[in-house]
């Protein structure tokens, strides 16, 4: 039975002193069991001011990253060694030091979703509910924006004073979603209103009547008089937007949007990283760390 799962990791997880963090994206029995939910931002610092000496992040690596860059005196765990982010990988150090090169009067701003190791060459961070506001109060005006050209376009639009840079890369999970999905969806859900995340094409997010993170999308939601909504980002989306307004009607706009590194973590591999059986502690060279925090801190400093 799940729920006898559930009941053995609360218990572990007090045992054992743990805090576990979960995105929005994990599956709902996971949500259920942890301490914080949220999206990339929220989760972010979560942890800095928890008690419980063990934090376990449901989600992907550079998010275990993150907690680890804020929380060194911490042990972090990762919920599954194979949970990649895509994107955040997308780009080495080596790579980047050659566009730096290219573009040396440019400000680096990093996507979130980029390795510890990168964040160490990056000037600022952003996460996708902070990107549009940390770019209006950068005082630099020459921006190289890095690894997801789908949100850097989405900023140029809101920001364009600004002179942005892209490169070719983003997230293969919201790339699926195309403007024939769009076309599909309103003829089958005229009434409905479509929100969409920026990490999709910007074809797409074009469209919407509303773009942003998923809290953004969120909130939108819970907030529209609209009764219907076509949801233009992961699917786990829909089901939690579902299950909180049972009123209204979302449906997902395609059923591809699914991002399997996020779904690799199972409540039973929560239960076996509390029993010390699975998981992997994210261990991070000081300098590397300290470097890395620059840019944390700045988007924290950014946006407030
Ligand atoms: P947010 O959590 O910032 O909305 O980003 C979505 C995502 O793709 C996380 O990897
Ligand atoms: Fe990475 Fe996209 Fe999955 Fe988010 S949804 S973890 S950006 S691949």
């Amino acid at each position: 039975m799940i729920t006898d799962v559930q009941q053995e990791i609360l218990r572990l997880k007090k045992e054992k002193d743990f805090c576990i963090l979960a995105h929005c994206y994990q599956t709902p029995d996971i949500l259920e069991i942890a301490d914080f939910t949220g999206d990339s931002f929220a989760l972010s610092t979560k942890a800095v001011n928890v008690p419980q000496k063990n934090v376990l992040m449901c989600g992907v690596r550079f998010m275990a990253e993150t907690v680890k860059i804020f929380s060194p005196e911490k042990r972090v765990y990762l919920s599954k060694s194979e949970a990649g982010c895509p994107m955040a990988e997308q780009l080495d150090v080596d790579m980047l030091a050659q566009l730096k090169a290219l573009y040396p009067e440019h400000t680096v701003v990093a996507y979130v979703n980029t390795t510890a190791e990168l964040k160490t060459l990056c000037d600022v961070c952003v996460t996708s509910s902070s990107a549009v506001q940390i770019l209006r109060k950068l005082p630099e005006k020459k921006v190289l924006f890095i690894p997801d050209c789908n949100l850097g376009d989405f900023v140029q639009k809101q920001v364009p004073d600004k002179e942005i840079v892209t490169v070719h890369g983003g997230c293969p999970t919201h790339a699926r979603l195309t403007v024939q999905d769009v076309e599909k969806a309103k003829k089958a859900h005229p009434d409905a209103e479509f929100l969409v995340h920026p990490e999709c094409v910007p074809e797409v997010v074009a469209l919407a009547d509303y773009a942003g993170s998923t809290t953004g999308i969120m909130n939108y939601a819970a907030k529209s008089k609209a009764r219907s909504f076509i949801i233009g980002t992961e699917n786990s989306i829909v089901q939690h937007l579902q299950l909180a307004h049972p009123d209204k009607m979302f449906y997902p706009l395609s059923k591809d949007c699914v991002c399997h590194n996020m779904k690799l973590t199972t409540l039973v591999d929560v239960l076996n990283v509390l029993k010390g059986t699975e998981g992997e502690e994210i261990l991070m060279d000081e300098e590397m760390r300290l470097k890395a925090k620059g840019c944390m801190d700045r988007m924290l400093e950014l946006g407030q």
